[in-house]
């Protein structure tokens, strides 16, 4: 996608370093940080320098590649540092599954070659995994956008666009291909506190790519619902159980349960790599729990320029802060894949995973 008329992918790598664009700063500052070694790039992915499950995924992989290419030659140091690096990037975030699939492509990619040419053929196997979502994300789009009408208002939760992959994204991809064929659609992006990935990432995407986009609180969207002012809901997801359930970040539950209320219709869109066959459902899910100052405190630019950070709540107050939640099957319309529109359902979703080559 386009920032300032140039061509950028989310994340990429450059001879062993990691580089990615540094979205906490985003939309006050465009900056592309370096990651020079895994460790950086573990840290990188804890602290949301980047997020969304697919760019997550990719900087996991490209994070493995690394490994490979810094181990030491000689045994058993290097099955010692291998096994340390790979544990390192596991423990960096734990609901996006797209994180565990791409470092296991990536750790057998680079175990199966020989010792000179492991962090070749891992890096190899990341950069396949980045192309792939970037393909996913198109397929995604292509798919998705029949379900926008002219004139059509889409309300979406967090941030599911290229920021969150690597090009295209998933929920926003269906958007920027129907804006493309020329239908006027417009996005109402949820603030999504704490972070603000909504009122800060997606705003920023979608007037980079000239699609009209207001930011709601997060708590308007029953209000526009029920007055008849959403037409679509679409959401990305972290991860997706075998009969269904989504894990998406908090308050996307809320959102379904509203839609279903309003009948608005509300779909999810994601890539195989997302569907976690092995987690029976949404209770099973791991849900991260963030540092409580991330709902505390509030980050952004003040009027003077100054990035900086302000506290909101009373000293001495607690917060809760988990990052996400699970929105069960029988909220979702459909889930926008790769291969096509499915049910989220059980049947469906063995048959569309068990086609994945
Ligand atoms: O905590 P984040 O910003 O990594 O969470 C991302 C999300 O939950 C997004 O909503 C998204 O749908 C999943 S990534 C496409």
């Amino acid at each position: 996608m386009k920032v300032q008329g140039k061509d950028y992918r989310t994340v990429w790598m450059e001879g062993s370093s990691v580089k990615t664009i540094n979205q906490p700063l985003l939309p006050h500052r465009f900056e592309v940080v370096e990651l020079p070694t895994h460790r950086d790039t573990a840290e990188a992915i804890s602290k949301m320098v980047l997020r969304g499950a697919g760019a997550i995924g990719a900087a996991a992989g490209f994070g493995m590649a690394q490994v490979f290419m810094e181990a030491p030659a000689a045994e058993p140091a290097r099955a010692e540092y291998l096994a340390a690096g790979y544990h390192r990037l596991r423990s960096t975030r734990p609901t996006a599954h797209d994180l565990f699939y791409a470092l296991d492509r990536v750790r057998a990619a680079g175990e199966k070659a020989p010792h000179e040419e492991a962090g070749a053929a891992a890096a190899a196997e990341a950069q396949a995994i980045a192309d792939r979502y970037v393909e996913a994300g198109r397929l995604i789009g292509e798919h998705g956008q029949r379900l926008i009408k002219d004139g059509g208002r889409v309300l979406t939760h967090c941030n599911a666009g290229w920021l969150a992959f690597v090009d295209w994204g998933s929920a926003l991809a269906p958007v920027y291909f129907a804006h493309r064929a020329g239908r006027k659609v417009h996005v109402l992006a949820d603030e999504t506190r704490p972070r603000g990935q909504g009122a800060r990432l997606t705003a920023w995407e979608l007037q980079q790519e000239g699609v009209p986009v207001e930011i709601i609180a997060d708590n308007a969207a029953g209000l526009l619902m029920r007055r008849g002012q959403i037409d679509l809901v679409l959401t990305g997801a972290d991860r997706i159980a075998a009969n269904g359930d989504v894990a998406n970040k908090i308050g996307t539950y809320e959102k379904a349960l509203c839609a279903q209320a309003n009948r608005v219709p509300f779909y999810v869109a994601a890539p195989l790599s997302t569907f976690d066959p092995d987690c029976p459902d949404g209770d099973h899910i791991p849900i991260e729990r963030r540092d409580d100052d991330e709902v505390l405190y509030a980050y952004g630019r003040t009027d003077a320029g100054e990035l900086t950070r302000v506290r909101l709540a009373p000293e001495g107050v607690a917060a809760i802060n988990y990052a996400f939640d699970v929105t069960p099957a029988e909220l979702i319309a459909g889930i926008i894949t790769e291969k096509g529109i499915i049910r989220a359902d059980a049947g469906e979703i063995a048959r569309i995973t068990g086609s994945e080559e």
